[in-house]
């Protein structure tokens, strides 16, 4: 890959977009990589959770990448829109968690691929905004419907209508990012939380997000119908067996299905 760099160790996959000198700006090639790369993840058994960040200290993706998109046409544009669906989709609904490390601008593109990740961990000098409507386009990855999902409607058309940048503590405060940490110990902090997770059941947390994911685009008696559904699908499973035996025997539980 050109613009990715992807390591695995201890069931963790850290997937490092590789463009510092652009600040990590997403063009074709970085989307049509991240997606291949996903879609390898996604199967492996080996990987419980993932990382999701940005290469250098001072950006985790400043956006779509502006010089490709500066002569495109609007059929162009689409296309380009539906590439970030297709990676950013496998983001947020492959089985395992993910994490984004936000360190740094997470602007445009960078702000919605964070949207896309399960959990969001920003370093203090992070920066989050959608500053499209500046540029004369609005967010096409996917900024338009998370965002007004994550933080409720008035302040997400607040921070698109006005294109605004806004500070880690501020992320924090309207429930953008779930913790600011020093930047020293962004990866650190993701990494333990990622062990935790991967340490749980990790077919348990696969259907968990799955529960959660489609539970939003449904009202909530159909949501909680779909969760009773799940819950008895976890009934069957080796995990639950061993969960709740270890619990009884007061040991830890040595999970073994995903
Ligand atoms: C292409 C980019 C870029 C981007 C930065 N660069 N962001 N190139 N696309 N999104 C390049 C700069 O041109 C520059 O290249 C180098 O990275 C360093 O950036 P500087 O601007 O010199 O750094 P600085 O002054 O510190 O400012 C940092 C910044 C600024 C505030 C993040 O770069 C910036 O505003 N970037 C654009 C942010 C943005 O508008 N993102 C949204 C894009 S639209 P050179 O060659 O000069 O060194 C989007 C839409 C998604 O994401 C949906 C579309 C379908």
């Amino acid at each position: 890959m050109n613009n990715l760099l992807l390591e695995v160790a201890d069931e963790i996959a850290v997937v490092t977009i590789n463009r510092p000198k652009v600040l990590n700006a997403l063009n074709t090639e970085t989307l049509t990589e991240l997606g291949e790369c996903l879609a390898g993840i996604e199967r492996r058994k080996d990987v419980k959770a993932l990382i999701l960040t940005g290469a250098g200290e001072k950006s985790f993706v400043a956006g779509a990448d502006i010089s490709e998109m500066v002569n495109a046409t609007p059929a162009e544009g689409r296309t380009f829109s539906l590439l970030a669906y297709e990676a950013f989709g496998r983001l947020e609904n492959m089985p395992q968690a993910t994490i984004a490390a936000v360190n740094g601008f997470a602007l445009g593109g960078g702000c919605e691929i964070s949207m896309a990740c399960d959990i969001r961990v920003a370093s203090e000098n992070a920066k989050f905004g959608q500053p499209e409507v500046g540029l004369g386009i609005i967010p096409g990855f996917g900024g338009t419907q998370r965002l007004s999902r994550l933080i409720g409607k008035g302040r997400a058309k607040e921070l698109i209508f006005s294109a605004d940048n806004i500070d880690a503590q501020e992320a924090y405060r309207i429930g953008l990012v779930n913790k600011v940490v020093p930047q020293a110990e962004l990866l650190g902090y993701c990494r333990k939380l990622a062990v935790k997770i991967a340490s749980k059941g990790s077919y348990a947390v696969s259907i968990a997000k799955y529960a959660i994911n489609a539970g939003l685009d449904m009202d909530v008696a159909n949501g909680l119908k779909l969760e009773a559904q799940l819950l008895g699908l976890t009934f069957s499973t080796a995990d639950k067996k061993e969960g709740m035996t270890a619990f009884l025997e007061k040991r830890p539980a040595k999970f073994t299905d995903f």
